[in-house]
């Protein structure tokens, strides 16, 4: 039987101004009725940093790692409908499109929806692929660029994940950075790490190497990201200047003035906060380690959480015997991850329904073929 190629429309058959003026219930009522028709070729990805009614939703919900994983591993599905951001979507096509998967459905392609092009990831855009070229042609001056070995965390462009694909490096996310940049290590002299300095400093400085081996590299500047050539030379890790809006936000004055209000209280922190807050946390994790944290804590536990507000919101109503608060007193929210709402989750759905496919994310083959190399090596090493 003949099936007719889905219509890739960027508006869609049902257009989407129409969803925005329905109340959260009947787009909730939408959601369900459409994911019933689609049945198990579709999968849902949310992120941890989704809003409550989108996660409602998800078949899956995760960590970056955990969701890269959970793509890679796919077997029914034929479409999915990353609640995420743009990067991950992306590493979702290239894992579940990758040629063995490719291969076991007879070449049938996984489509891979982000709801809400606009959900995009600020730290991903601090490194374009032109400049970590350029930033690699200056190193190659000064240093041997063979056993220089490229580590891009995920929140980055395919471009990015393919570079490292190319030169032996590889993809690390926050909760296996340490596992990767000794993965790194036993393969080359130096790790230029990109793009978040804040991950990649937090990470080293536990493994024992110094602020004087982590020059940063700014790529904004005219020359040696801002470096002499020295510093390139003593350098163990150099870092990207680049970092998270909404984890840089956090304070080490924050973390104090929680420990003089609160005795007794635990701070917990994502790796991607900076350096001053790291330091003095009680424990820095994944946004799956900071969760599996405060499920295996006893009741009466009190928290003060750096991480974004959706989930430490989300953690507060799941575990009303424990005192949490959220570190900051300003709001720190993913405001990219936040524009997937009901709204667009329930018109990419009920165009999905009539075959007409809006958002898909599709890595040109070239790039994704490289970033493959670097994602497979993240992946072998946990
Ligand atoms: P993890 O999901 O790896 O904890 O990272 C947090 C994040 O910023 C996702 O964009
Ligand atoms: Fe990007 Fe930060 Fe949002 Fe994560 S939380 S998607 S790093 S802007």
């Amino acid at each position: 039987m003949l099936i007719a190629p889905p219509l890739i429309n960027s508006s869609g058959k049902f257009p989407l101004p129409t969803f925005k003026t329905q109340s959260n219930d009947s787009l909730a009522v939408r959601i369900t009725q459409a994911k019933e028709k689609l049945g198990s070729r579709l999968l849902i990805l949310g992120h941890h940093y989704q809003q409550d009614e989108v996660i409602a939703h998800a078949d899956l919900t995760g960590d970056s790692y955990q969701l890269s994983q959970q793509a890679a591993s796919s077997a029914d599905c034929r479409t999915i409908v990353f609640c995420g951001v743009h990067f991950m979507a992306e590493t979702a096509d290239i894992l579940a499109n990758r040629p063995e998967k490719l291969a076991e459905r007879g070449g049938e392609r996984v489509t891979v929806i982000l709801p809400d092009m606009a959900a995009g990831c600020s730290m991903a855009d601090m490194a374009a692929i032109r400049q970590v070229d350029d930033a690699w042609e200056q190193l190659e001056e000064v240093i041997d660029v063979q056993r220089l070995i490229p580590v891009t965390y995920i929140n980055s462009a395919a471009s990015l994940k393919a570079f490292c694909g190319r030169h032996g490096g590889i993809v690390c996310t926050s909760s296996n950075a340490a596992a990767v940049i000794r993965w790194a290590f036993a393969r080359g002299e130096r790790v230029f790490f990109f793009p978040d300095q804040h991950l990649g400093r937090n990470t080293s400085l536990k493994m024992g190497i110094t602020q004087e081996q982590m020059p940063v590299w700014d790529p904004h500047t005219e020359q040696l990201g801002g470096n002499t050539a020295q510093t390139i030379r003593d350098a163990k890790v150099i870092l990207w200047k680049g970092h998270c809006s909404v984890h840089q936000m956090f304070r080490a004055a924050h973390v104090l003035q929680f420990r003089e209000r609160f005795p007794g209280i635990n701070i917990l922190v994502h790796p991607e906060c900076p350096q001053e807050v790291n330091d003095i946390a009680d424990i820095s994790g994944s946004t799956s380690k900071i969760i599996q944290t405060v499920e295996a804590a006893p009741p009466g536990t009190k928290w003060a959480i750096g991480t974004e507000l959706h989930l430490v919101n989300r953690l507060k109503k799941q575990h009303p015997d424990q005192e949490i608060h959220f570190l900051s007193p300003v709001v720190c929210m993913c405001a990219t991850m936040y524009r997937i709402d009901l709204a667009h989750l329930a018109w990419t759905l009920e165009n999905l329904v009539e075959g007409s496919i809006v958002n898909p994310i599709h890595v040109d083959a070239e790039v994704s073929s490289q970033s493959l190399v670097a994602l497979k090596r993240m992946l072998e090493v946990n």
